[in-house]
This record gives C-alpha cells, sequence and structure tokens, in this order.
C-alpha cells in the first residue's frame, strides 16, 4: 500500500518506508557489532512486531535464531494496566542465551517492563530490547531499551504492524489517522 491507497483515511505519513529503512541500516549495524561472535535470539513481539522482525533480521550479517511470543494485557480499560496475560510462549529455551527482544512500539512501556522480567527470570545469559517507535510516554517507567528507532510523539499511530482494530497493520510507513476513521 503506498499513502495514495488511503485515500482520505490518511491524515499524515509520520515515517515513509525509506526514512523506516534508514533506520533499521543503522540499527542492524549496531546489533552487529555489539553481538559479533555471539548466538543470538531475537525474540518478536506478535503482532505488531512482525515487519521489523522480518526488516531487521534480513539486514543482520549473522544468522540468527527468531521466536515469538503473544501476550495481551489483563484490565478494564482501554489503557496498558501492566498485568500481563501469555496467549503464546516462546518455543526455545533461554538458559545461558542472548536475547533481544523486538518489538513495534513502546508506549506506557508496562507490557514490555511486565516482558523483560518475565524473560529475564529463565536464565538468559541477556535480555536487550530494540524498539522502532517508542513514545515520550514510555520514559515514566525504567524500561532500558538498547536500541531505538525513532522517538514520536503521543499521537496514536498505526502501519509498519501498528494497527488500529486490527487494520493498517500492512502499511510499509507509519502515519496518522483521519479522524472520521475514529467513528467521529
Ligand atoms: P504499553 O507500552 O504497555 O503501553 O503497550 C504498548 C502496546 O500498545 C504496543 O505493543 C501496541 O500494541 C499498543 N500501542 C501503543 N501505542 C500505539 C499506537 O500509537 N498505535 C497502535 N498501537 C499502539
Ligand atoms: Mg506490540
Amino acid at each position: 500500500m503506498d499513502p495514495a491507497d488511503m485515500g482520505d483515511d490518511l491524515e499524515r505519513v509520520l515515517l515513509s518506508e525509506e526514512q523506516l529503512g534508514a533506520r533499521l541500516d543503522e540499527i542492524a549495524a549496531q546489533i552487529d557489532a555489539d553481538y559479533a561472535g555471539r548466538d543470538l535470539l531475537l525474540v518478536g513481539v506478535l503482532k505488531g512486531a512482525v515487519m521489523v522482525m522480518a526488516d531487521l533480521s534480513r539486514r543482520l550479517h549473522s544468522s540468527v535464531e527468531m521466536d515469538w511470543m503473544a501476550v495481551s494485557s489483563y484490565g478494564a480499560g482501554t489503557t496498558s494496566s501492566g498485568v500481563v496475560r501469555i496467549l503464546k510462549d516462546l518455543d526455545a529455551d533461554l538458559t545461558g542465551r542472548d536475547v533481544l527482544i523486538v518489538e513495534d512500539i513502546i508506549d506506557s512501556g508496562l507490557t514490555l517492563s511486565w516482558l523483560l522480567a518475565n524473560l529475564r527470570s529463565r536464565g538468559p545469559a541477556s535480555v536487550e530490547i530494540a524498539t522502532m517507535l517508542r513514545k515520550p510516554e514510555a520514559a515514566k517507567v525504567e524500561v532500558d531499551v538498547r536500541y531505538v528507532g525513532f522517538d514520536i510523539p503521543t499521537d496514536f499511530v498505526v502501519g509498519y504492524g501498528l494497527d488500529y482494530a486490527e487494520k493498517y497493520r500492512n502499511l510499509p510507513f507509519v502515519g496518522t489517522l483521519a479522524p472520521h476513521v475514529y467513528g467521529d
């Protein structure tokens, strides 16, 4: 899909496919350098991290393993509660492994801080985080993120894995939606 396919549903493109790709080139080079000579296990968080995982992993110069987790936040509201339920657990045993969590976006950081503690309890050699996007709100929770693609404003964004009501994940860019899409 390109911006024209969105018609008037698109408010604006925040990050183009080219911008995302150029930043991933830089992050992949850092990861290659940081993990030289080590066997890396990438852990993607479904469903949003699918695009980042595919594009980041293909830029690495060493062969990595990939595994996936699906989690959901408990709680009544639409905001993240920090209480997390595992919908799909990893296949891999993390004992002694160098683990890199690959995420689409960190908003409150609650989901990720829970995930970090959960994975660290499994005896890995190391656990770090790579996220394509981070909202300033994330600074409110202590999550040490090793690799960040872009810090973005607090506005709700879609595309590049991120959805609104399960749609727009397959946009190759990150953008904001026009108000009428939300039913206003
Ligand atoms: P949190 O960091 O615990 O608040 O949860 C982050 C999760 O909320 C992400 O993995 C996304 O699934 C979702 N999320 C946060 N901000 C956005 C957004 O702007 N667009 C789409 N999903 C978002
Ligand atoms: Mg996510």
